[in-house]
């Protein structure tokens, strides 16, 4: 097998489309064109002591599927070079991604930073889990620079945070907050599921780890969970590698080949997600039934010129509140026919959720009105339908609401 042409080492002077394409590609000896699929748990060895040589890390080839295989390996490359990373670990789902960035290098009596606002599985690992193993950790209003700088202790560590959050698509000031984990020699990792790698890039603006959820638009067309955590060789080394390896929350050859494939699109399907969402946001913003509507994308978001400053576009998702509480907002989600009602985004179909009965259920009402998840709240995820058929559809609905 052979790395091609295009993904060695001068891939950097590529622009980040012909990444996507080529990057990370492994040929094997038959030449073929799309990556082939290596659906095998494990590798033969010629001889043992080429097997005692691979064991012991002397032997550069593959050993097992749960450490690494030719499927993943691609993956993990195309998206290094995606990202600029140094190094990259694929993973089961994007919340074993999220749990393996965040636990893996701590131990008890470390001390976790954390935004409130934030998907409700990652709030869990952060609010419930980690305190249950000794490690404690503070929420702030993520906005808020001085309380992040506030709830900086000698013992905190890590620093977590995503943006534009999830559902509310509030947008955090990721250098700044970078900055003040360093300075109290803590790390910064970043969720950038909702940004997606094309319209923002967090490590270049100062956070350590990057973390995804593939199972997104990575995908990006409802076939299969992943996740990957990309940052420096040395972080990954230290605190990744063997946790991983260890405890096994791997990602499927199967499922890496499907978000290689995925990756191949994901430029211009989030490209015209975004011009669809923003398209979607512009005809609702003064709907009469609708009190409130944020989209990244606009001049009126509340942080809109940091969304100038820190990314290169809005975002594939629109919130709104309808007028009415959770009555008007199920009437408006049942009544629609073209985006599905579904927790999942990202996807090349449109998808309604209701987040306060849904991804944020778990948190009590005072939690969630503190994040400005109301009963009205339905978070809008454009596919690639055209636009106009989906505007149709909202209004329609929204006269149901
Ligand atoms: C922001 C964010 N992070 C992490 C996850 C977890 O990803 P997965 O469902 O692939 O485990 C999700 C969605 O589920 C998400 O929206």
């Amino acid at each position: 097998m052979s790395e091609s042409t295009a993904s060695a080492a001068s891939i950097a002077r590529y622009r980040p489309e012909t990444r996507l394409v080529h990057s990370g590609t492994l040929r094997s000896q038959f030449g073929e064109t799309s990556e082939a699929l290596f659906l095998t748990q494990g590798f033969v060895y010629d001889t043992a002591e080429q097997c005692e040589a691979r064991f012991k890390g002397e032997d550069p080839g593959f050993l097992y599927s749960r450490f690494s295989n030719p499927n993943v390996s691609m993956f993990e490359r195309r998206m290094i070079e995606l990202e600029g990373a140094e190094a990259a670990r694929a993973t089961a789902t994007g919340m074993a991604a999220v749990t393996t960035a965040v636990l893996a290098p701590l131990k008890a009596g470390d001390h976790v930073v954390a935004a409130k606002a934030m998907f409700g599985s990652c709030r869990y690992v952060v609010e419930d889990l980690l305190p249950r193993y000794g490690i404690q950790s503070t929420l702030v209003d993520g906005l808020d620079l001085e309380q992040w700088r506030k709830a900086m202790r000698p013992n905190t560590k890590t620093c977590f945070l995503e943006s534009p959050t999830n559902p509310t698509l509030d947008v955090l000031d990721i250098s700044a907050i970078a900055e003040i984990a360093h300075q109290g020699g803590a790390r910064l990792i970043v969720d950038n599921v909702f940004a997606t790698p094309i319209w923002q890039s967090p490590l270049t603006l100062g956070a350590d780890v990057v973390v995804y959820s593939a199972t997104k638009h990575i995908d990006g067309q409802g076939r299969c969970l992943g996740g990957i955590i990309l940052s420096s060789e040395a972080f990954i080394a230290e605190h990744i590698h063997t946790f991983l390896r260890q405890t096994g929350p791997s990602m499927s050859p199967f499922n890496a080949w499907v978000l290689l494939k995925g990756l191949e699109t994901l430029a211009i399907r989030v490209r015209a997600q975004t011009e669809t969402a923003a398209a979607v946001a512009d005809a609702l913003a003064q709907h009469p039934k609708i009190s409130r509507l944020i989209y990244p994308g606009r001049a009126d978001h509340p942080q809109a010129a940091l969304v100038k400053k820190q990314m290169r576009a809005g975002s594939t998702l629109v919130g709104f509140e309808v007028k009415g509480g959770k009555a008007a907002a199920f009437r408006c989600l049942n009544a629609l026919k073209l985006a599905r009602i579904s927790n999942n985004l990202g996807d090349a179909k449109s998808l309604v959720t209701h987040p306060s009965t849904t991804t944020h259920q778990r948190l009590t009402p005072e939690a969630r009105a503190e994040l400005g998840i109301s009963e009205g709240f339905i978070r809008f995820s454009a596919g690639l339908e055209h636009p106009d058929d989906l505007i149709e559809d909202l209004h329609e609905a929204l006269a149901k609401a």
